[in-house]
């Protein structure tokens, strides 16, 4: 990374892309690594010298010794999570000190009854339920734009707290009365609250200060995005999708710096897709094949465990994700899991109502009617796992490669072809990379 550099990680997909095993590596190089929407939904798995680890809201960088990781207010923060993580994380010898992670204070909190609010609408919705990580984060940050939100410096004042609490039940509790859903008391919340509730003041604190005063001093930051370009709340394919802005854009936003911080986006996608929950999947495969790439690829929820729909890669909605976020480079993860299907198949553009579309169109009438057109590239059947160089890659999986290189106007700066940190090919910079910005596909 350059000096000052504002490097943003974001997931091309529906999430699940592998942008953990990404921000991991990049920040190595980063002064401080940033979460800035998003909550414990997420699930970063990472692989470091054979251990694996589960985060769901505090920064991959955390497994750096030394980095700074700072949770912005663009984020909901569930304080009793929150603590469990740091516990796991402390249990296994990582040095969790509020030198090393600050939380603005401003970022809304999650309590239990945005998780109940959340489970009884998804199970009231039948048919028609999102297929939420139920984890309350679409009551949260309800709450964040109707001015209710109890936020995390509320923790600080215990009178200002219950007060806060007070008036977020009055309209909460008559929502989970309609739901069928016991009402809760201030009371248990306070309860729940207060085993973490001194414990985390020391992390409070102001995100956008530290984060702009680090960028004015030449620091390098790593946004890192959670969920995916087309779980946006904005431009995803509403409304089978999050309720926060997942976009590079609102990395900036979500944490209190200018835009001018972000100086480059690096979009993340697998060597085919995947989707949790409901919506709109195109490319979506309910055979043999897509039983394959969940067993080979291990495609299970982080966070609920829930099997991943898997289909072949979706070039059109890769074209909408690298658009709406400004994306100049691309990392290619599980290229592995590709061994053995042959022959790949991409989808290189889409059909409705008798035309033709390169980008995903974003009239929700359409998506449930496109019809996806394939080009079928060969297979490989070599083991991928010892490749660090692309002249270490068989041809078939090189083509792969410049295939979407060629298809979508960016260069593939790194392919991931196994679960740990090093099981990577790195190809060199070129243009349209780092430094440059491409053309628009
Ligand atoms: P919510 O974010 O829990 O409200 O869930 C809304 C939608 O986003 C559902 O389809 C979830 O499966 C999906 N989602 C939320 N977080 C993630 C993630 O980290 N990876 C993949 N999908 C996610």
């Amino acid at each position: 990374m350059n000096p000052a550099f504002g490097l943003v990680v974001i997931g091309a997909q529906w999430g699940d892309e592998g942008k953990g095993k990404l921000v991991d590596l990049f920040a190595a190089e980063a002064d401080a690594v940033v979460r800035y929407q998003g909550g414990t939904n997420a699930g970063h798995t990472l692989v470091v010298e054979g251990r694996k680890t589960v985060l769901h809201l505090i920064p991959s960088g955390i497994l750096h010794p030394g980095k700074r990781c700072v949770i912005g207010s663009g984020c909901v923060v569930d304080p009793v999570a929150l603590a469990a993580e740091m516990d796991e994380l402390a249990a296994a010898g990582v040095d969790v000190g509020p030198d090393r992670l600050l939380i603005s204070h401003a970022a809304p909190a999650i309590l239990e009854v945005h998780k109940r609010l959340d489970r009884a609408r998804e199970s009231s919705a039948g048919d028609e339920k999102i297929g939420t990580t139920g984890r309350g984060i679409g009551p949260a940050y309800e709450d964040a734009v109707s001015r209710a939100a109890v936020r995390m410096g509320d923790l600080r004042d215990p009178d200002r707290l219950r007060a806060r609490i007070e008036a977020l039940l009055f309209e909460k509790n008559v929502l989970l009365r309609a739901h069928g859903q016991p009402e809760f008391t201030t009371e248990c919340i306070l309860e729940a609250l207060e085993p973490v509730r001194a414990r985390l003041l020391p992390f409070l604190g102001d995100a956008g200060a530290l984060l702009t005063s680090l960028n004015e001093a030449g620091g390098r930051i790593l946004f890192e995005g959670a969920q995916g370009a087309l779980l946006d709340v904005w431009h995803g394919t509403y409304p089978y999708v999050t309720s926060s802005s997942t976009v590079a854009a609102n990395a900036a936003v979500g944490v209190g710096v200018g835009p001018q911080v972000i100086t480059d986006v690096l979009g993340v996608t697998k060597a085919y897709a995947t989707r949790v929950g409901s919506g709109p999947f195109t490319t979506e495969l309910n055979d043999s094949i897509g039983e394959h790439l969940r067993r080979v690829g291990r495609e299970f929820g982080a966070t609920t465990g829930r099997p991943r729909r898997c289909g072949w890669l979706d070039l059109p909605a890769l074209r909408y994700a690298i658009r709406i976020n400004g994306i100049t480079r691309l990392a290619v993860t599980k290229l592995d899991v590709l061994r053995g299907v042959d022959p790949i198949k991409i989808c290189t553009h889409y059909r409705w109502r008798g035309r033709t579309y390169d980008v995903m169109p974003t009239d929700a009438a359409s998506w449930a009617e496109l019809e996806p057109v394939y080009e079928s590239l060969p297979g490989f059947s070599e083991e991928l796992a010892n490749a660090r160089t692309p002249e270490d890659l068989p041809p078939a999986a090189r083509r792969f490669l410049s295939f979407v290189e060629a298809r979508t106007g960016r260069p593939i700066e790194l392919v991931s072809v196994g679960p740990g940190r090093n099981e990577n090919v790195l190809f060199a910079p070129r243009a349209g990379g780092r430094d440059g910005r491409g053309e628009a596909p």
